[in-house]
């Protein structure tokens, strides 16, 4: 499907998600886990990029979803998605929030800290209601990434740390609760990870807990989860392992530990299903040289719609789209249309001369960008298509002025 066609019709910027994609990245888990640890579930990781029609197709390949919200949770109901197969993270879950979870029949809500603990027995007893309850301990391994992004260090706002104590108070309260029933334990330490080590590290440490808390409190560990954040591949310098490769890491990790009965695996990739299946297409605008200093390229998009090179310094590769295999490069700096200096999507890259009108296409923009997109500057956020086959459909419509201008009340 030629992507000028696409931006001819829809306009730009413009999301591009491919279901095969999609559906390949959900099979590159469960295929080698139905072999390798059969009692699993892939939660989708919705935060990555909340649509129902991707909470539907993940849905329809199996795999169930981690959700931080009652709008992701919703995301999920109106895509299918059945509740059972969906977990309530976050590390401030509202009250209401929780109410809601429980109130669908949540699959299972992962308690943060003592005092969320705390609450979601209080929410329970209201309700009358038993709630499946998953702890997330902070293991205190150290995952090589991003200070932002890492969560898994004894430092983090996320999680029960093992070391405080914290952690073993909370699963002495949570044996004791009446209207909690402790299923297992997670760990998520951090994402866009590169090694295995950390996951098979995580596991050990997760899986001595437990031990231990079976034999001080009688804890039986029937779910078990090490998070998500495998990384992937943005550019030329990144070299993550394959899905595989993680998987068979931890179900590995769990197997040499001769846990009986095993508990349920769940993993938790959010980044890796969806990223590769987006591509950004921009339309190039405005070119600025600045003789001996550089020159900028401005894109109708920027950091409203890709927050990740302004928070992250994340990198990102591109082509020009109406002329992928122009030969000549120079070097310039493609910058947002957004009113802040650091509005820079793509710094010192060599891509062809380029005109205005020219479709700058990124790949790997389907995580995080559209979930994190805002709407600075009072500019819509784009819309986002679905491609299947030669079949395209708007599943988000361009946000438009009017739709803007709708959200506030008159003066
Ligand atoms: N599970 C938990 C508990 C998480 O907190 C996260 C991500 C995931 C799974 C999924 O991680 P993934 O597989 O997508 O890496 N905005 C940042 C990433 C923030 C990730 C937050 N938690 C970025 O653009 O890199």
């Amino acid at each position: 499907m030629p992507v000028t066609r696409l931006v001819d019709e829809h306009d730009s910027p413009l999301y591009v998600f491919d279901e095969e994609t999609i559906r390949a990245q959900c099979r590159a888990y469960t295929t080698p886990l139905t072999s390798n640890y059969p009692d699993s579930l892939v939660l989708y990781a919705a935060k990555a990029h909340a649509d129902p029609t991707v909470a539907s197709i993940v849905a329809s390949e199996g795999l169930g979803m981690d959700t931080v919200s009652s709008g992701e949770i919703r995301v999920g109901l109106a895509g299918g998605m059945p509740p059972e197969r969906m977990v309530f993270h976050g590390n401030n879950k509202l009250e209401r929030e929780i109410e809601y979870a429980l109130a669908v029949g949540i699959g299972r809500i992962v308690a943060d800290s003592l005092d969320e603990l705390d609450l979601i027995e209080d929410v329970a007893k209201r309700r009358e209601q038993i709630a499946p309850v998953i702890l997330r301990i902070t293991p205190g391994v150290e995952a090589h990434t991003h200070d932002y992004i890492r969560t898994g260090a004894i430092d983090s706002k996320f999680g029960l740390p093992l070391e405080s104590g914290a952690a073993e108070a909370a699963v002495e309260r949570a044996m004791h609760a009446s209207c909690i029933d402790l299923t297992g334990l997670h760990a998520h330490i951090g994402s866009q990870v590169f090694d295995l080590e950390p996951y098979a590290d995580t596991v050990n440490i997760i899986l001595d807990f437990a031990l231990e808390m079976k034999h001080r409190y009688g804890l039986n560990l029937r779910d078990f989860s090490p998070g998500g954040g495998f990384g992937i591949c943005y550019g030329e310098s990144d070299d993550p392992p394959d899905a595989h490769e993680f998987v068979i890491t931890i179900s590995h990790a769990i197997d040499q530990r001769n846990v009986t009965p095993k508990p349920r695996l769940l993993i938790e990739p959010g980044r890796s299903i969806i990223a590769r299946s987006g591509v950004a297409l921009y339309r190039v605008g405005t070119i600025k040289d600045i003789p001996g200093v550089r020159t900028y390229v401005s894109i109708d998009g920027g950091m409203a719609d890709n927050i990740r090179p302004a928070l992250y310094g994340a990198q990102y590769s591109a082509v020009i789209a109406n002329r992928v295999s122009a030969n000549k490069l120079e070097t310039v700096t493609v910058a947002g249309r957004y009113c802040e200096s650091g509005d820079v999507v793509l710094r010192d890259i060599n891509l062809p001369p380029m005109v205005r009108g020219d479709i700058l296409a990124i790949p790997a923009a389907g995580a995080y960008h559209m979930a994190m997109a805002s709407n600075y500057n009072l500019v819509g956020r784009p819309a986002t298509v679905l491609v299947n086959d030669g079949t395209v459909r708007v599943t988000r419509p361009r946000e438009t002025d009017e739709d803007l201008l709708l959200g506030f009340s008159q003066p």
